[in-house]
């Protein structure tokens, strides 16, 4: 059975000496679950100092992005080259740099690529926005930017990549808070595996890891760990609440721990 990954995405939040105390209060409320693997995304400024103050039983760390190229002339960026010591993941795709920062399809399929090609794995975010699901072209969306990220990869290097659902419109900064419905995860996630298992084959569409985020919050957790086909959380605002952020990995504890219902007699 694949562990359950819960990945903390801090986003531009927390300077070293708050990510510090964040990460105090978690090492120190989290314990140690075998089947869940905890992973923890700061900035890049603070991803440095963090790494020595992490229980690494209990905590990995993924960057929130980096540059495709491994070195050179690229003012203010940072490579994955530089990265790889540091992380075990980095997240690629978020809207949040789609949007904002213009990435296409091709810069994030070079990142991909580059994550690969520097021993780190990808955490791909994919999913629509709210004009883009009010106009049904959810499916077409995802297929576009799944194909295309994965599109330099071999089938042993998509193995290692983690596929975040991510609906736009359901990001706790764009929306109104509310995750995606249930069915409406099981159905993006669904045609996520779909796309694997046309290209890649079934035994690859079930072993990738794929995960759902967008206002995660810990009274949703069962519900969506639930869900079959669904591997994990990634919490964006919530992460930066101790409280909230280890009610999440306690939620996702319980729910695949959970005891089966005993029948009144
Ligand atoms: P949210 O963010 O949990 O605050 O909605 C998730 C994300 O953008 O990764």
């Amino acid at each position: 059975m694949k562990r359950i990954l819960i990945v903390g995405n801090w986003k531009m939040n927390l300077n070293t000496q708050e990510a510090s105390l964040l990460v105090k209060r978690l090492n120190d409320r989290i314990p140690l679950h075998r089947d869940i693997e905890v992973v923890l995304a700061p900035s890049l400024l603070t991803l440095q100092p963090i790494s020595n103050e992490i229980d690494r039983r209990k905590f990995r760390l993924a960057a929130q992005n980096a540059f495709y190229k491994d070195e050179g002339a690229y003012t203010g960026e940072v490579s994955f080259t530089m990265l790889r010591e540091l992380v075990h993941y980095v997240i690629i795709g978020h809207s949040e740099r789609r949007i904002y920062f213009n990435e296409t399809l091709e810069t994030i399929r070079d990142k991909v690529q580059a994550a690969i090609r520097n021993d780190i794995d990808p955490i791909l975010c994919v999913g629509e926005t709210k004009h883009e699901r009010d106009a049904g072209e959810t499916r077409r969306v995802i297929h576009d930017q799944l194909n295309t990220a994965l599109s330099n990869l071999t089938a042993e290097e998509v193995e290692r990549v983690v596929i975040a659902y991510e609906p736009v419109w359901a990001i706790s900064t764009f929306g109104n808070g509310q995750p995606a419905k249930p069915d409406e995860i099981h159905s993006a996630i669904s045609w996520i595996r779909q796309l694997l298992k046309d290209t890649y084959g079934k035994q690859l569409s079930e072993d990738v890891r794929v995960i759902y985020g967008a206002s995660v919050d810990a009274e949703f957790v069962g519900a969506i760990l639930g869900l079959a086909g669904v591997d994990g959380l990634l919490p964006g605002a919530a992460s930066l609440n101790y409280q909230k952020f280890t009610d999440i990995v306690e939620a996702a504890y319980r729910s695949r721990h959970r005891q089966p219902e005993t029948k009144p007699k």
